[in-house]
């Protein structure tokens, strides 16, 4: 069984693209909306709401987890992956989404490392919008350094996006909302020309042509749902242990009520017949 874990609905924009990349695979989706968002707490929090997320996944049966939130992966997926996990769950697998991004961006893959000489990228300035404790956090600087240290990373926080997209504001608001983020951005790059934008949240593929419309046209936006799948093929043709076709179903769990919870899937996912329930 493959887990699928976000704080909340976001993760169910990557969810969406996995499901309709292994149609057979077995997924349980698990959203700790009960302690959602995570993009504005502390980074201690966010760990330990994460640790204790995937212990129940682990429970339910699933060997390998996506985790599609960027603030939980921001917050220590590399310690989870080099200690917590050895240690605790030595056959299990952890993988994330922000990894997949930058060698998405930089065209370098993760067994290149930090080979610098192995560098297959040509931009320069890059973009990357994500919550605000992603931002702070610098894991895209830090991962894009490793693998392209003369990319430009330049970040910008939106803090209101989550809310908005999850209140279901009117494409007036959003738009608003993505047009001043940008401006922001665009302030900070001054006459540096943009080559790439990263949408760092799992919310944000439901606005990413609102980000679009404001974007020079030969301006690349990566989105975490398409390169997710990607790498999961991937890590699924290199493991396939991992995989588990035959058995394709899926079931949705969240820590809270799942009656509003499901409204909000079924628009996240445009699929009526999503229904959450709570953990057993
Ligand atoms: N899932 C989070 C992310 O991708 C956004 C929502 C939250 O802040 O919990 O960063």
């Amino acid at each position: 069984m493959i887990g699928v874990f976000d704080s909340g609905s976001g993760g169910l924009t990557v969810f969406k693209a996995l499901r309709e990349t292994f149609p057979d695979q077995h997924f349980v989706y698990y959203g700790d909306h009960g302690n959602a968002p995570y993009g504005n707490r502390d980074a201690d929090t966010i760990y330990a709401l994460t640790v204790s997320s995937l212990e129940r996944l682990f429970e339910l049966g699933c060997s390998l987890i996506v985790v599609a939130c960027n603030t939980a992966a921001a917050t220590g997926l590399r310690r989870l992956q080099q200690t917590w996990l050895p240690d605790r769950y030595p056959d299990k697998r952890v993988i994330g989404v922000i990894v997949p991004m930058i060698e998405a961006m930089t065209g370098v893959p993760w067994s290149v490392g930090s080979d610098n000489s192995l560098q297959a990228h040509t931009k320069e300035t890059v973009a990357v919008f994500a919550t605000r404790y992603t931002v702070e956090s610098r894991v895209f600087v830090e991962e894009t350094a490793k693998r392209a240290p003369n990319v430009n990373l330049v970040q910008q926080a939106c803090p209101s996006l989550v809310r908005l997209i999850e209140a279901n504001a009117s494409v007036e608001d959003l738009r608003r909302a993505v047009r001043r983020y940008v401006t922001l951005l665009k302030r900070r790059l001054g006459e540096k020309r943009l080559d790439a934008v990263l949408l760092g949240c799992t919310h944000y593929p439901l606005v990413e042509d609102l980000f679009a419309e404001v974007m020079p046209r030969d301006v690349e936006i990566y989105s975490q749902p398409k390169v997710t799948a990607s790498s999961l093929a991937d890590y699924l043709a290199r493991h396939p242990e991992f995989a588990c076709g035959r058995e394709s179903s899926v079931t949705f769990y969240t820590s809270t009520e799942p009656e509003q919870i499901t409204k909000l899937a079924k628009r996240f996912l445009s699929d009526s017949s999503v229904q959450f329930q709570a953990l057993p």
